[in-house]
């Protein structure tokens, strides 16, 4: 990948800086991504992205306690600042917002939150109860606190962004959310800060998931079944990894997909690889002519909300 700018980002920590910082910047057009740190190209090219379609970029960088659960990893996930802000730099931020959490919860945890709904106990969700609620509050306070416009978001975290795009629709926020692909090692493992824990024979292991991934698209002709099954063929010969869900759902409702169902659909992927929990997607074409896609073709398309 190419750098396309080379500027000094403005750091903003408190609320006050930001707001000075963000009155600095002119044009119609404000780009925000949004970070936990740990910045690989998979950052980078959601910076890169930003930089090419707004007036200005603001990256904020804020590893999110709300998100994390009491078992997870928070305490020792990486911290890189100074290699972020060169990452940032490089790329093409004007703006980098980088605060404490008691900048962001000024009162401490808040008592008021948003709620993913019911779409945010499914799979990440049902794994990793109240993750969705912590993320989607950050995210809507990030917007707020930015006055961005256009927000980016990785395709590798697909309930995620499911999940914002919902959460801008259902509550009217002004914003608009674009959807950048995967960004994957040459090997085709997704990037993620994640992968730092892993050790060389891991890192191996874990590359069976996208191997499977690529399989069932490769089965996308075929029909769901085939997909299900090329996919979890993969991963059976792969017992390393301890499986926690591999699913192929309907792109908006994350309900599996009927056997008769032709269109486009999620298959996504999330195991334990020695001690860390990973996760992969891929947006598949179900039918003939079908295979793999880097993003849904009609993201804002979210149909009508999911009657529960
Ligand atoms: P984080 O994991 O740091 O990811 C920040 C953004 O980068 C997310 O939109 C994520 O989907 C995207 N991203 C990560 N790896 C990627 C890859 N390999 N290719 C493309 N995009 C990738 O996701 C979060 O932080 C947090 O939940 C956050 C939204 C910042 C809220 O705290």
């Amino acid at each position: 990948m190419t750098a396309t700018t080379t500027t000094t980002p403005v750091v903003a920590r408190t609320r006050d800086e930001l707001r000075a910082a963000r009155a600095a910047l002119s044009g119609k057009e404000i780009a925000v991504v949004m970070t936990m740190g740990a910045l690989h190209e998979g950052h980078a090219t959601l910076i890169e992205q930003a930089r090419a379609e707004a007036d200005h970029v603001i990256v904020t960088i804020f590893l999110n306690p709300l998100q994390f659960g009491p078992k997870e990893d928070l305490s020792r996930y990486p911290r890189t600042f100074d290699s972020d802000l060169e990452i940032c730099s490089r790329y093409g931020a004007d703006l980098v917002f980088a605060p404490t959490p008691d900048v962001i919860y000024q009162d401490g945890d808040p008592g008021v939150r948003i709620s993913a709904g019911p779409l945010g106990t499914l799979l990440e969700g049902h794994s990793r109860p109240g993750h969705f609620d912590g993320m989607l509050t950050v995210v809507a306070k990030l917007m707020h606190l930015s006055a961005g416009t256009r927000f980016y978001f990785g395709q590798k975290d697909a309930q995620q962004l499911l999940l914002i795009r919902r959460m801008v629709r259902d509550l009217d926020f002004p914003a608009r959310v674009i959807s950048v692909p995967t960004v994957r090692e040459p090997d085709g493992l997704a990037m993620s800060s994640r992968n730092t824990y892993l050790t060389e024979s891991d890192r191996e292991v874990a590359l069976s998931l996208s191997r499977a991934l690529r399989a069932g698209a490769a089965a996308a002709p075929e029909g769901p079944s085939a997909i299900r099954r090329a996919a979890r063929g993969v991963l059976v010969a792969e017992p390393l990894v301890l499986v926690d869900y591999l699913v192929l759902v309907h792109a908006t409702t994350l309900r599996d997909v009927p056997e008769w169902y032709r269109g486009e659909a999620l298959l996504a992927v999330a195991g334990k690889v020695g001690t860390t929990r990973l996760i992969d997607n891929l947006p598949v074409l179900v039918g003939p002519g079908g295979g793999a896609l880097d993003v849904f073709s009609n993201p804002d398309d979210l149909g009508a909300a999911e009657p529960m």
